[in-house]
């Protein structure tokens, strides 16, 4: 079994530590050491039975273990895993046991992949993404790194999407393309084109802001 640590303590941590759970429940695969997190009033508690092991840059000091981004902000996970890659640590890639994915596919490092997703064939997905719970991608679809896409989407063959995207929860998205940094509301309809850096939202998508949501949770604090 090989050691795993999460990054990030809040609620995706926490999910990612649940299929953790699930994945040793099929077959024994990882020992959860526990959670790196920079949010000070955490260290040293203990969540969902697991230890907050230290902040993040604590990170150089598990020389053996595998580590996984598990923040719900893409911005916020590239630069997570832009300051821990400086320590060469090793990526995990958490699949529950539950998906279904043709060996076409090409899958980067760092990538979780939650129930009941479905990949059909020759998608490529990117680095430290994350696939929630139920997604289902068509045929030749494209995700670039970091991005994240929230559960029940649905997201036709052909469609091309950036990277440190969010896609919004019930989302589908036809075969078109959207460029990087873009944020799609839940339950959106995406049948054009997307251009970078704005938040996308309704049936049809249509921008409704520039730049990211106001919900952001601050840099400084996780
Ligand atoms: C799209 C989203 C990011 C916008 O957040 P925001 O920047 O805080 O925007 P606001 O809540 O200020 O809304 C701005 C406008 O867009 C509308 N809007 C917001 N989300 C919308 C959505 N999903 N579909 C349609 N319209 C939406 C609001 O009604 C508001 O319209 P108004 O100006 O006419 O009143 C957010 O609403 C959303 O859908 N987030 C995704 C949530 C999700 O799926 N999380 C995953 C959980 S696992």
């Amino acid at each position: 079994m090989k050691n795993l640590i999460i990054l990030g303590a809040g609620a995706l941590g926490q999910e990612v530590a649940w299929l953790v759970e699930e994945i040793n429940d099929f077959e024994k695969e990882w020992i959860l050491l526990g959670f790196l997190d920079d949010y000070s009033s955490i260290q040293n508690e203990r969540i969902l039975g697991y230890p907050v092991l230290g902040k993040l840059s604590d990170a150089k000091e598990y020389k053996e273990a595998y580590f996984i981004v598990a923040y719900g902000d893409a911005i916020l996970r590239k630069e997570v895993v832009l300051n821990i890659s400086k320590y060469n640590v090793n990526w995990a890639n958490l699949y529950s046991p539950t998906v279904r994915v043709h060996k076409s596919n090409k899958i980067g490092k760092g990538v979780v992949i939650g129930r009941y997703a479905d990949l059909t064939v020759n998608c490529d997905i990117g680095d430290h993404v994350y696939l929630n719970i139920h997604t289902v991608l068509g045929h030749e679809v494209k995700l670039g790194d970091y991005s994240i896409v929230s559960p029940n989407v649905t997201i036709n063959g052909g469609a091309s999407i950036g990277s440190a995207c969010q896609i919004g929860a019930n989302a589908f998205i036809r075969e078109i393309s959207i460029d990087d940094d873009v944020v799609v509301g839940a339950s959106s309809c995406v049948v054009k084109d997307v251009e970078s850096d704005c938040i996308v939202a309704g049936v049809p998508a249509k921008i409704i802001k520039k730049g990211r949501p106001n919900t952001r949770i601050s840099r400084s604090e996780r």
